[in-house]
């Protein structure tokens, strides 16, 4: 499927926040969740912009605030982006300015640059930046889970619309 923003068809999207325990992670778990309900030919990962948490699971909310609504992403690692994502991914949304600008230091061409987006943003929705909940209490989590949920359905929709 090809998006108007977007000069080549997306198939393999990348969710990308800082730790990749926290937001990208439940990006991933319900994104994907969506496309299989959907019948949508997507593949889906998450990274983080740093590798603190290389190898670690979820943290324990996101996974609660998922399992709530029946996503599962008890399973996932964690691991850092690297260049080879621009190649592995036709999207690489991220959850904030500063994953932007992360993410973009590692681009090497246009090409590169111009598969990053704010997931947000991309989707249509009327926010920006996805809040970091880490330092946060459980009721962010449940706050983020709702607003990737929104982010995500509104993704999923311009995917089938211009599935081609
Ligand atoms: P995430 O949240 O970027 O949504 O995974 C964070 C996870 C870990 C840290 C910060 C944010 N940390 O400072 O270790």
């Amino acid at each position: 499927m090809r998006l108007p923003s977007t000069p080549f068809p997306v198939k393999k999207i990348l969710m990308v926040c800082l730790g990749n325990i926290c937001r990208s992670p439940l990006a991933e778990g319900i994104l994907r969740s969506k496309a299989l309900q959907h019948g949508l030919d997507v593949e889906v990962d998450s990274a983080g912009t740093i590798s603190w948490h290389a190898g670690h699971p979820p943290d324990e909310r996101s996974v609660a605030a998922g399992k709530k609504s029946g996503i599962d992403i008890g399973a996932l690692r964690g691991r850092k982006i690297t260049t080879a994502d621009f190649d592995r991914f036709d999207l690489i949304l991220v959850m904030d300015a500063q994953n932007y600008s992360d993410v973009a230091a590692l681009a090497r061409d246009a090409g590169d640059l111009a598969k990053v987006h704010l997931l947000l943003e991309f989707a249509g929705h009327g926010r920006n930046d996805v809040p970091d909940p880490y330092y946060g209490t459980m009721q962010d989590f449940h706050d983020l889970y709702r607003l990737l949920d929104e982010a995500c359905n509104l993704l999923i929709t311009r995917l089938r619309e211009h599935k081609l």
